[in-house]
């Protein structure tokens, strides 16, 4: 199996999963920036993680999601968000609409640790955004258990693209 992981990262924590993913895929397998706009063209299985940024995919990876040629996919994400609110779950469901052209095989996403400077800036604007209440616990996140969490979805989406190939 051929796989293409291509990911977003301003401060570091996307990438740390990005790594992770690369680290626990079989088979052979390639780790890019969005910036260089991958092919996926010859992957059997393209992963990709971005941050969120305004509520959804950062701008580089909005773009790639939209252009994204059909692929068997798996999406990723970090946000300052609590990982199971409703801001973070519709970001997720936005993206996933984006490649629709793509099967999904699963996807993931996690706190990922706000830089404190941007976090003291942000919670001084009226209103605050949604996000920001989370913001304080995603410190030290992405962790050892969310890697481990999504190691076990990527797991379950390898196990579902081998039977479908
Ligand atoms: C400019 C900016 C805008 C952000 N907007 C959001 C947002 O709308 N929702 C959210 O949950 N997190 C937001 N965050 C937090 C980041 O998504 C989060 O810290 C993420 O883990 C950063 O990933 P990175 O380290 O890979 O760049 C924002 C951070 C920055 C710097």
């Amino acid at each position: 199996m051929k796989t293409l992981i291509v990911y977003s990262s301003k401060s570091g924590n996307t990438r740390k999963l990005a790594e992770a993913v690369f680290d626990f895929l079989p088979g052979e397998k390639i780790l890019k920036p969005v910036i260089e706009r991958p092919d996926p063209a010859e992957y059997d299985f393209v992963v990709i993680g971005f941050w969120l940024q305004a509520g959804k995919a950062d701008p580089a990876s909005t773009e790639y999601l939209e252009k994204l040629a059909p692929s068997n996919v798996f999406l990723f994400a970090t946000h300052g968000a609590g990982t199971d609110s409703a801001h973070a779950l519709n970001a997720m469901k936005v993206a996933k609409e984006l490649v629709g052209t793509s099967k999904i095989f699963g996807s993931f996403s996690c706190q990922g640790e706000v830089k404190a400077e941007f976090l003291a800036k942000v919670q001084k604007k009226d209103p605050p955004p949604p996000w920001i209440k989370d913001a304080p616990a995603a410190v030290g996140h992405p962790n050892t258990t969310d890697i481990a969490d999504l190691q076990k979805e990527l797991e379950r989406a390898v196990t579902l693209l081998r039977s479908s190939i």
